[in-house]
């Protein structure tokens, strides 16, 4: 097999915060076997995996492998009256991928519309978004051990799902390249999610379609969150902190209208958002790294912005945190 790897090339175009930033070695995967053909040549190089690169910030030039995984394939494996079982390459996009259930009428995945990124990546972090999270459509996902090139699939238990979070980011964090991903989704009468309340508001019908709540998804997206075509970014730089009762307690004395959700084990959910945006670092800007004008949560570069300087601002925006709310807030975004 020829595999094709190319030299000092920039990943600019390869990272959704468009940072400048070179690597030693890259390569695109277009099927499982080219993957395994790399990692068995390649077993002692320093990796990076990317999919769609918009959850990572890179902040130097990389000095090992680049691997770009670009498989393609959306497969139906079964289909009846009430469902559908799909199976996903890990290179196709999310939101094609998202298009494609709305095109067949496949629901479960509309809330998740336009989340940058590729599929293959969408189970590192659990993607979510107004009212849910990609755990409840998933069933397995496929990848292949980094040390013995052997396939493994796991199922949804195995993954270990939490907020932004399973096991592919803690126990097995570069341990394996997830190759496809397998979705259960339903067929019409869809159940609708509009728990949110925003998109609750923004949908005038009583019974919407899961076109319908894509649509108002959408706009809802476009109208706080910057495209990543037009102004770099990776979305939420930070997690939304989960505080105990007492903490929320003192803090709500302090701040009667802080904006919360109820979370598990009586714990409470704080939009780090609200925390940002209180401290007035919406619309700051420091060359060209700065938080979004419309959204606390991201961080974007306006330009020429270097991973770390970006990374800079991030740390920043933590330290006062910590210091007015005493809360650390964790990123969500990687940082290489
Ligand atoms: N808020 C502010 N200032 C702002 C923005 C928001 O005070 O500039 C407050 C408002 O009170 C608002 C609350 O924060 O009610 C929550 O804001 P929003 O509904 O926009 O959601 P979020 O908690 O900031 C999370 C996800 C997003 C996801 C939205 C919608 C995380 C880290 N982020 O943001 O996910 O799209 O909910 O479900 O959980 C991502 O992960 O990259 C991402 C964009």
């Amino acid at each position: 097999m020829v595999l094709n790897f190319q030299k000092d090339i920039s990943l600019c175009a390869y990272n959704t915060f468009g940072i400048d930033v070179k690597s030693k070695k890259f390569i695109s995967i277009q099927s499982t076997d080219v993957l395994k053909a790399v990692l068995s040549e390649n077993q002692d190089s320093q990796l990076l995996v990317l999919g769609g690169g918009s959850n990572l910030l890179l902040t130097q030039d990389f000095d090992g492998l680049t691997l770009r995984i670009e498989s393609r394939g959306i497969e139906i494996l079964h289909e009846d009256e009430y469902k559908a079982k799909i199976k996903v390459a890990a290179g196709e996009n999310w939101h094609d991928f998202v298009l494609w259930c709305l095109e067949k009428d496949f629901g479960g995945v509309e809330n998740l519309a336009l989340i940058p990124g590729s599929v293959g990546a969408a189970p590192i972090q659990n993607i979510g978004a107004y009212g849910v999270e990609l755990s409840q459509v998933f069933e397995s996902c496929e990848a292949v051990s980094r040390e013995t090139g052997e396939i493994k699939t796991f199922n949804k238990a195995e993954c270990e799902f939490g907020y932004r979070n399973s096991i592919f980011k803690n126990a097995l964090k570069g341990k394996y390249i997830i190759t496809s991903a397998q979705f259960n989704l339903t067929k019409a009468p869809h159940q609708i999610n509009t728990s949110y309340q925003g998109l609750f508001e923004k949908i005038k019908s009583k019974s919407p379609s899961i076109q319908m709540i894509a649509q108002a998804v959408i706009k809802i997206r476009s109208s706080k969150l910057p495209d990543p075509r037009q102004i770099g970014n990776c979305g939420s730089f930070f997690k939304n902190p989960v505080v105990d009762s007492e903490k929320f307690a003192a803090l709500q004395k302090q701040y009667a209208n802080l904006p919360h959700y109820p979370d598990r084990e009586g714990k409470v959910k704080i939009p780090a958002a609200w925390l940002i945006d209180h401290l007035g670092f919406k619309g700051y800007r420091k060359n060209d790294a700065g938080v979004h004008q419309k959204q606390a949560l991201v961080l974007v570069n306006y330009g020429k912005a270097s991973g770390t300087e970006i990374k800079k601002l991030a740390q920043q925006i933590r330290n006062k945190v910590l210091e007015n709310f005493a809360i650390d807030l964790e990123f969500e975004v990687n940082i290489l």
